[in-house]
């Protein structure tokens, strides 16, 4: 099942945003690359605020103490288990859709 966050204008660039899917709570990224990265907001680390990580294109760095995460596919690159990774298109419309599947490609 898939769940519209609305339109893909209401991202900001480079930043995260929490919503809530099927009670996870989800960290959507929109990058300046034009990508839409959705993974768990909570790190696996201690718990901190993905959301409020510095992201790039590639990856979220977690604000509490600094764990690195891919967006693509939740694996860290600091040694800490993986993000969990959801389903994020946009849509003809510029409807952003978040799925609790994992992309194919990811
Ligand atoms: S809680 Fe995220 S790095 Fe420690």
């Amino acid at each position: 099942m898939e769940i519209s966050i609305g339109s893909l204008d209401s991202l900001p660039v480079g930043e995260g945003r929490t919503f809530a899917i099927d009670g996870d709570m989800v960290a959507v990224f929109r990058t300046r690359a034009g990508m839409v990265h959705a993974v768990s907001a909570v790190c696996p680390h201690a718990g901190g605020p993905i959301a409020d990580g510095l992201a790039d294109n590639e990856v979220v760095i977690c604000p509490l103490h600094q764990h690195v995460f891919e967006l693509a596919t939740g694996c860290s690159r600091s040694g800490q288990p993986p993000l969990r990774v959801y389903g994020a298109r946009v849509t003809d419309t510029g409807e952003v859709l978040l799925s609790t599947r994992v992309p194919v490609d990811a």
